[in-house]
């Protein structure tokens, strides 16, 4: 039986052909790290992390280039905003859709002094951005974000976050885990402070690969939560306080970089605002569909305003976990069903502990693959 993927919130599948051709083609041809040795195959490894760069502050209208910082993943991102950012004694605001990335580590900083406020948000996970507001207290050092939800889709209103944000002179962290390369992102108009990507969900790119970017002001009072060599400044012990080299000590991945260069590529050719329009006609076949099946409750927003392609689906009167594993055994659906690294989230929609059942899908999805979804949550 051919299998349907439909668990594009954790990762993208497929990558575009052209991601594994060039991750093949470092690893068998070129082989050399970066920003160390100067022979030929270094350089031009140097000059494809450029290119990367370059990229992604074109994909997010982003400057300067130096503080766009590649990560080893999203949830390095965060950690490095949150763990290099606050302070004993200082406090956060965050919603209640947020993911693991952010909640545990702002879990562990707490037990150091730090405080939060989680702004609680509808019962399809809808933040109103007036409550962050409220929130603020005078010793409010940040306001962290899932733009996006991975349990519910739900798209928070970003903008309106950040202009509450810059009138109060408070740093605002985006974690763009669900929403990059899916809809259009724009660092300056959303008025961020930090973005937090992966780079193996909507970007298409392989895993282990990530970025940071960070408003030069933002990035002067961030201290960096590891260090080592950066192939720089090699005659001092203290790690370079210039950028990007400040957050990217230790050799990176540079098959990884090769991948997500090669994936942004496609993106730039394909458009963010197309694969949004697919990811929409996709998410109207599948709400659809769902409306007409009595057995199960949809969980989060029925309407394709302000969402993504992540939609969770709860069995009443059955236990998720045994549908989800009938869907992979007698339909081939495969699917993610639980909690999603996100007990607040689920709290927030009513569906903590059970969990639901998320149907996620991407660029390479099909209506074909929305209606076999359809038809085996239909008949399990
Ligand atoms: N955060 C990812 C998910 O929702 C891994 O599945």
């Amino acid at each position: 039986m051919e299998t349907v993927y439909l668990d594009n919130a954790a990762t993208s599948f497929p990558k575009p052909p052209q991601v594994l051709r060039q991750m093949t083609r470092y690893l068998e041809e070129v082989g050399a790290t970066v920003n160390r040795s100067v022979y030929g195959p270094a350089q031009a490894a140097g000059m494809v992390e450029l290119r990367l760069r370059q990229r992604l502050c074109q994909l997010f209208h982003f400057t300067p280039m130096t503080h766009a910082v590649l990560t080893p993943g999203n949830t390095w991102g965060l950690n490095l905003v949150l763990s290099g950012f606050l302070r004993p004694g200082d406090h956060c605001v965050v919603s209640s859709m947020e993911h693991n990335a952010v909640m545990r580590p702002l879990q562990s900083l707490a037990k150091q002094g730090v405080t939060f406020t989680r702004v609680p948000c509808d019962a399809v996970g809808r933040l109103e951005p007036k409550d962050v507001e409220n929130a603020l207290q005078p010793d409010t050092r940040l306001v962290v974000l899932s733009h996006g939800s991975n349990v519910s889709g739900t798209v928070q209103d970003a903008a309106a976050v950040g202009e509450i944000c810059y009138r109060h002179r408070i740093p605002f962290c985006l974690d763009g885990a669900q929403t990059a390369g899916h809809i259009p992102v724009d660092f300056s108009a959303l008025g961020l402070s930090a973005l937090s990507v992966p780079g193996h969900k909507g970007l298409l790119g392989p895993s282990g690969m990530g970025a940071l970017l960070l408003d030069p002001a933002f990035a002067a009072r961030l201290t960096p939560t590891i260090s080592g060599g950066t192939g720089s400044a090699s005659d001092s012990e203290e790690i370079p306080s210039y950028m990007p080299d400040r957050f990217e000590p230790g050799t990176p991945n540079v098959p990884g970089i090769y991948g997500l260069e090669a994936a942004l590529q496609y993106l730039e050719w394909t458009g963010v605002e197309a694969i949004a329009a697919h990811d929409r006609d996709l998410t109207a076949r599948f709400l659809d569909g769902v409306r007409s099946i009595p057995s199960v409750t949809l969980v989060g927003p029925d309407t394709l305003e302000d969402r993504v392609g992540v939609v969770s689906l709860d069995f009443p009167g059955r236990d998720n976990a045994e549908v989800a594993e009938a869907l992979e055994r007698e339909f081939g659906i495969l699917t993610r069903c639980g909690l999603h690294c996100a007990p607040s989230a689920h709290k927030t929609l009513g569906t903590f502990p059970r969990g639901t059942i998320r149907f996620s899908w991407g660029w390479f999805s099909t209506e074909s693959d929305i209606d076999r979804a359809l038809e085996a949550v239909r008949s399990v």
